[in-house]
Parts: structure tokens; sequence; C-alpha cells
């Protein structure tokens, strides 16, 4: 099975709101591969983003894949609005899915990818069970809810398991970090078996956005496990 690529993702959470379309705009000519787009509902999560017309927008303003994470309790409510409105990939936390397998069947069946995320605290073994019927996994560094926070180097061992359990199986998942990520941390990660690298604050607040992804792309892939 060949290895995925190193996809460098910005997070527009760390974006100036008051110009996104220019901000996505600005990191598709810096070369990113994916946008992360982070929506928060203040209540799975204490933080309140955005919904589908922004989503919307987005699609309006880039052709990248609109990488969408959703931080919703019960998301199988309203994922189809978020395909509609043009997210090309879904992520729903495991945290906020007791019927996993169908809230995943149910964002293919929408048309999009499905991804599955777990939180810092839970463990590698809880997704398992899924690993056949997801085309990502996202696991997060830090806990969701806002920007800026610090990389929890705890996780490395869930991303190795993780990958290890995808490469035994032959799958073709994307395995993504998110929460902490910059130099520092993304060789870490790397090492650990990620692929897909979500960076908000350390794309967004830095005054060159093709050097940021660039030296976020050199950092991954020289630490990526041969
Ligand atoms: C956290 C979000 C992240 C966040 C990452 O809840 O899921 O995507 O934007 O931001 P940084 O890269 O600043 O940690
Ligand atoms: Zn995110």
């Amino acid at each position: 099975m060949s290895e995925l690529p190193v996809r460098i993702a910005p997070s527009i959470l760390a974006a100036d709101f008051g110009r996104l379309a220019d901000e996505v705009r600005a990191v598709e000519r810096a070369g990113a591969d994916w946008i992360h787009v982070d929506v928060m509902d203040g209540h799975f999560v204490p933080n309140l983003t955005l919904g589908p017309v922004v989503v919307e927008a987005l699609r309006a303003a880039t052709r990248l894949p609109l990488d969408v994470h959703l931080m919703i309790e019960e998301p199988e409510r309203s994922l189809e609005a978020y395909v509609r409105a043009g997210a090309d990939r879904v992520g729903v936390h495991v945290e906020t899915c007791p019927h996993l397998h169908r809230t995943l069947a149910q964002i293919r069946e929408a048309g999009a990818k499905a991804c599955v995320v777990l939180n810092p605290a839970t463990p590698a073994i809880a997704v398992r069970p899924v690993l056949g019927d997801v085309d990502q996994v996202l696991v997060m560094s830090v806990n969701p809810g806002f920007g800026g926070q610090k990389f929890i180097p705890g996780v490395l061992g869930k991303l190795e398991r993780l990958r290890q359990w995808i490469r035994e199986a032959e799958l073709s998942v994307e395995l993504e970090v998110d929460g902490g990520i910059g130099p520092g941390t993304v060789g870490a990660a790397a090492r650990a078996g990620a692929n897909v690298f979500v960076a908000g604050t350390a794309v967004f607040r830095a005054s060159d956005y093709a050097a940021a992804i660039a030296d976020l792309r050199k950092e991954a892939t020289a630490e990526r496990p041969r």
C-alpha cells in the first residue's frame, strides 16, 4: 500500500473573519492542500463559530477541499446541510456519536468523505471498530474549542497505534492531527504517523503564509517514518 502524501490544512479559526474569503484565497495561493473549517456549537465545546451559510461562502472562494470538523452535539441532525453547502470531508467526534457506524454511513451517503475524531483523552481503541468505514481519522492534540493551545504530547502514542492498525489492515485512511501544530510539534506528529496537519495559529498568525506552510511541509516530510 502506498503512503498517503503530507497535507497541510490551515484552520480558518485563526484567520481574520472580516476578510474570510481573502484569507482562504491567500492560503490557497500559499500552497495549502485543504482548508480546515471548525464548527462549534457552544455545547459540545465552549465556543461558537459558524454554520452551513459560512461553509457555502468558503465553497465559493476556493477550489481546495473543505475539511469540516464538527464539534457539535447530535451531528446526525445537521451534517447533510454541511455537505450541501460544499463540505468535501466531514468529521464527527466519537464522543458525540452513540451510533457511530450509522453516522459515518450517513456522511458517505450524503456524498462526503467520512472522518471520525477523537478528543485527547479518548483512547485509540474507541475508533478501531470503524477503521474500515472511514476515509480519515482525526486525532485532537488539544481539547477542542479554541485555537492557540499547547500540543499534548500524550497523543503521539495514539497516532502510532492508529497508523499501525491502518497499515496492518491495508486500509487507505488519512491520519490527521489538530491542535498546537507548528514548528517543533509537526515533526513529532509526522514521526508518529500522521500525514495531515491542521495548523491555525502557525499559518494565519505568520507574516508569510507561503513560508509558514512550506516550513511545516518540510519538517513533516523530513520526519515521516520510512
Ligand atoms: C480546536 C480546533 C483547531 C484549531 C487549531 O478546537 O479544532 O482546528 O483551530 O488551532 P491551532 O493550530 O492554533 O492550535
Ligand atoms: Zn479542528
